[in-house]
């Protein structure tokens, strides 16, 4: 989909988000391996989310046919689900609810069939961890993009771990021959809660005590869902461990995406809107760039009003504000933002002075090379950018507009339109459907909001 984005409106008033893929994964493992049934509200029809129940289906029997009904339920009419969020002023439709029959992880069955991740590295590492302790083969593949993306830092532990786990030269096809597991202590080399959210989840199956120390903190969707389910999870000070457990089913309802409504707030920010996104996930652990939005001069209040599952929940409200500046983001604060150094890279282009976004390596094996795409796409709409080393430098000053590629990533598609709405003239963005990855309705939620654009 090509997407022509005219600047000159304004994005303001009240939106909802779909609902938060990274906790939406594993809520989803966690009912498929749980004993009894499970309750999940809120569940995104975002293409990832849809690949991880794709998977569960074929490995869990009790579970599939409620996957499969929500798949096609949420698969079978996604226009009409655009059309009632574009009426809704950009509230994201919660779509219907899922109840899982879970035979705990015992009932997992090897698949008849290779599983398709999609285009989600989330999927594959995690469910890597899910089925390592089961005497089961699993072949997990995924799209051209997953196919090229690095999976030896999830091998490499399960292996240690006792599972027979074959990738191909690093990268996918992911081959997982699970058996008895014994507890390690894991120290990831790359900050990643793919990484330690795979190893715990398979710790919970293994013999002893199982732990992941983590160089720098990464979210922590994994240890909040697991404690709030009874599991034994001690956190400490750049470590996490867990013990044994079975879990039994829950209820809960998935928060709004805080990385998916950083996109509305900077198209807010940009166009000078007020706008308020409710029911938002306010994880201490996702809301970085909230500071860094601070120094950026915007001032965004992040109060939670209630959880879910151990997963605080509440409401972010952004004001125009007197100007934006240009800002540095050190190597330590990356990885707490990784999601959302696009779109930071696109409001940095607005802002006065010069940005620095410092060791954003990892950002080369997400979706596609963000890095590189990053600032060659912000080029196409007429902004200054480079990449020095591992960093991403952003000029900052404003954008003349012009044209731009997703590449067929999800959070690159969402910056370009940011960047391209407070541009000085209409630019066009090419392979916008990419943003349904994490944010179906993306582009009708910004028109809904007062954004000027027009798809074809
Ligand atoms: C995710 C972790 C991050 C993030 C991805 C989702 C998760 O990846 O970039 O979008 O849900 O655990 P890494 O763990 O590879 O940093």
């Amino acid at each position: 989909m090509r997407v022509v984005v005219t600047p000159g409106g304004r994005v303001a008033g009240r939106a909802r988000v779909p609902g938060d893929k990274s906790i939406a994964h594993r809520w989803l493992l966690l009912a498929a391996t749980a004993r009894g049934r499970s309750r999940l509200e809120g569940l995104p029809p975002s293409l990832d989310v849809r690949s991880t129940a794709g998977c569960l289906a074929a490995l869990c029997p009790s579970a599939s046919p409620a996957l499969r009904r929500w798949l096609t339920d949420v698969g079978d009419h996604p226009q009409e689900a655009l059309d009632r969020s574009a009426r809704l002023g950009g509230a994201a439709d919660p779509g219907p609810a899922l109840e899982v029959e879970g035979s705990g992880r015992r009932g997992l069955v090897e698949a008849p069939h290779e599983l398709d991740c999609g285009n989600s590295g989330t999927t594959m590492r995690l469910l890597a961890g899910v089925v390592a302790s089961r005497p089961i083969r699993t072949v997990l593949v995924g799209d051209r993009s997953l196919m090229t993306r690095p999976m030896e830092r999830v091998a490499t532990p399960l292996r240690a771990m006792g599972a027979r786990v074959t990738t191909s030269g690093g990268r996918p096809p992911l081959v997982v021959e699970g058996g008895s597991l014994r507890g390690i202590e894991h120290r990831s080399e790359v900050p990643s809660a793919q990484v330690k959210g795979c190893v715990l989840l398979a710790g919970l199956d293994a013999e002893g005590r199982t732990e992941v120390a983590e160089p720098i903190p990464t979210r922590d969707h994994t240890e909040r869902a697991l404690a709030a389910l009874g599991a034994p999870v001690e956190v400490g000070p750049g470590r996490v461990a867990v013990a044994p457990f079975q879990h039994e089913g829950f209820g809960g309802r998935v928060p709004g995406d805080v990385s998916g409504a950083a996109f509305l707030i900077a198209a807010a920010v940009v166009t000078g809107g007020e706008l308020t996104v409710e029911d938002v996930g306010v994880n201490p652990s996702r809301t970085a760039f909230l500071s860094v939005l601070a120094r950026m001069g915007v001032s965004v209040p992040a109060a939670p009003s209630r959880t879910e599952l151990g997963e605080p929940v509440g409401e972010l409200r952004v004001a125009p504000a007197a100007g934006l500046r240009g800002v540095t983001v050190g190597r330590e604060e990356l990885p707490r933002v990784i999601d959302e150094v696009p779109v930071l890279a696109a409001l940095a282009a607005h802002a006065e002075g010069p940005s620095r976004f410092a060791g954003a390596g990892e950002l080369r094996v997400k979706e596609v090379d963000r890095l590189a795409g990053l600032a060659e796409e912000l080029r196409g709409l007429g902004a200054a950018a480079d990449v020095e080393g591992d960093d991403l430098l952003v000029g900052g000053g404003g954008c003349a507009g012009g044209t731009a590629r997703a590449r067929g990533d999800h959070r690159l598609a969402m910056a370009l339109c940011v960047a391209a709405l407070a541009a000085r003239g209409p630019s066009t963005i090419e392979g916008m459907e990419a943003a349904a990855v994490s944010f179906p309705g993306f582009v009708q939620a910004l028109i809904g909001l007062g954004a000027r654009m027009e798809g074809s």
